[in-house]
């Protein structure tokens, strides 16, 4: 998914190696070079996790483009390194209605889920001069970019960035999902007052949503692409490009502050992130590029992400991976890092992780493969119906508890909490198996 060539390569060597032990008669190589086998409705991974390590950036220099890194970062136990941090990339053509996160609400972490920060958000942007620098990266085709303070310290905003003017108007998602519109917005989804909310009835093993988006509003998620340096957030270098910046309400210009998407349809070859809404401070996201908005992702052995969207076809065109859309997580270090560019500007290729949840490997493909890239690496070459015409929603519920992760498809509303009987049935759904090694 990083780098596209060579995860084709990556997924054909692992179907190699699947199909050795679970050799499914109902497989067929495609012309794409995929083997595709049966339609799924779910994907259930299991035995995630292992005890290894990865290469942390220590230092990205944007004057000789070296980029050093660190003695090894070890992990181990369920689910790692997906435990940890993990951002939600998005490439279209795709148009995302719904996306949220769930933790669980039981133990000592009930009083902290309790409450929730109201997001200050934006819409309606008028974005009037998209500039994007070339980028003089060989192996490119978007790179961003990387800096960091030497105290650690995140840096937001940039007064470099070259002039772009917009006009926004403010809108505070309240607890109740109401909205309020107001005037300029100056501040970002992370320095917006936090409240304290109680969350009603919620019950042990009920899961409590912490962060939410529908078109238009969103509560603690940060919306970042590409065009750092550009556009009032994030910095450019002629060695790593654009870094990460906010993204603008259309999700393909940068912006100086965050912005709810609106209700739109990335085409081919466009891509967007989510982090949280919770600001990078001090060390405790690790090394990121200077002078980037950096935001945490989304930790834990135990969450589950929710999506509803659709991936209608881009046939005409000639993008970079025309029509090609897909979903998928990166460890959050490396678009904070160097995500398109210079293996050693990211921990990607150490292993940090990578899980493409719905991914498209071929122009104008319908189905959908999931796979797993790290120390472990595995997948399902069953695959998912991809919703062309109208919308899918999935849930992906890590399950620390016993190393498994559930790709799964779903009827139910994302409200503000899951009752566990509705995430036990979802755990229950049968699905087709992805063992790790
Ligand atoms: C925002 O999201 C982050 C990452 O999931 C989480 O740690 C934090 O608790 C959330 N904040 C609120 C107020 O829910």
């Amino acid at each position: 998914m990083k780098f596209s060539r060579k995860t084709s390569l990556l997924s054909a060597l692992t179907v190699l190696t699947s199909l050795s032990t679970t050799v499914n008669a109902d497989c067929t190589l495609s012309s794409d070079g995929n083997y595709y086998c049966a339609q799924t409705e779910a994907v259930i991974y299991s035995n995630v996790g292992f005890s290894g390590s990865y290469l942390d950036v220590t230092n990205m220099d944007e004057s000789s483009c070296a980029c050093t890194q660190g003695s090894s970062t070890t992990f181990s136990g369920s689910l790692a390194p997906l435990d940890e941090e993990v951002s939600i990339h998005f490439r279209g053509p795709l148009n995302l209605k719904q996306f949220g996160v769930y933790y669980p609400s039981s133990g000592s972490s009930l009083k902290k889920r309790d409450t929730e920060e109201p997001c200050e958000e934006v819409v309606s942007t008028k974005v009037q001069h998209k500039h994007r620098r070339d980028v003089a990266v060989e192996y490119v085709e978007v790179t961003s970019t990387v800096w960091v303070d030497s105290n650690g310290n995140p840096v937001t905003g940039s007064a470099t960035a070259s002039a772009t003017s917009y006009t926004q108007v403010s809108t505070i998602v309240s607890k109740a999902g109401t909205t309020t519109t107001g005037g300029a917005a100056t501040t970002t989804a992370s320095t917006a007052s936090s409240a304290s909310t109680s969350v009603g009835s919620v019950s042990s093993g009920d899961w409590v949503r912490g962060s939410y988006f529908t078109p238009g509003s969103t509560t603690n998620c940060t919306f970042m692409n590409h065009m750092g340096g550009s556009a009032g957030s994030g910095v450019w270098s002629s060695c790593f490009g654009n870094s990460i910046s906010y993204a603008a309400a259309d999700g393909v210009s940068g912006a100086s502050s965050a912005y709810a998407l609106d209700d739109i349809t990335l085409k081919s070859g466009e891509e967007y992130m989510i982090f949280s809404g919770e600001e990078c401070s001090g060390d405790d996201c690790g090394y990121y590029r200077e002078n980037i908005p950096a935001y945490h992702g989304f930790s834990g052995k135990d969450k589950i992400f929710v999506f509803e969207f659709q991936m209608p076809s881009d046939t005409d065109g000639s993008a970079y991976n025309q029509d090609m859309p897909a979903i998928w997580l990166l460890n959050a270090k490396i678009p904070r890092t160097l995500q398109y560019g210079n293996a050693d500007c990211s921990c990607w290729e150490s292993g940090c992780g990578e899980m493409d949840l719905f991914e498209i490997l071929s122009a104008g493909s319908d189905k959908l493969i999931s796979h797993v890239h790290d120390g472990q690496g595995g997948g399902s070459q069953d695959y998912f119906q991809r919703p062309v015409s109208s919308t899918l929603k999935a849930a992906v519920i890590f399950h620390g508890e016993d190393q498994t992760i559930h790709v799964v498809e779903v009827d139910d509303d994302f409200g503000s909490t899951l009752s566990s009987s509705t995430v036990t049935g979802w755990l229950n759904q049968a699905g087709s198996a992805a063992a790790l090694p």
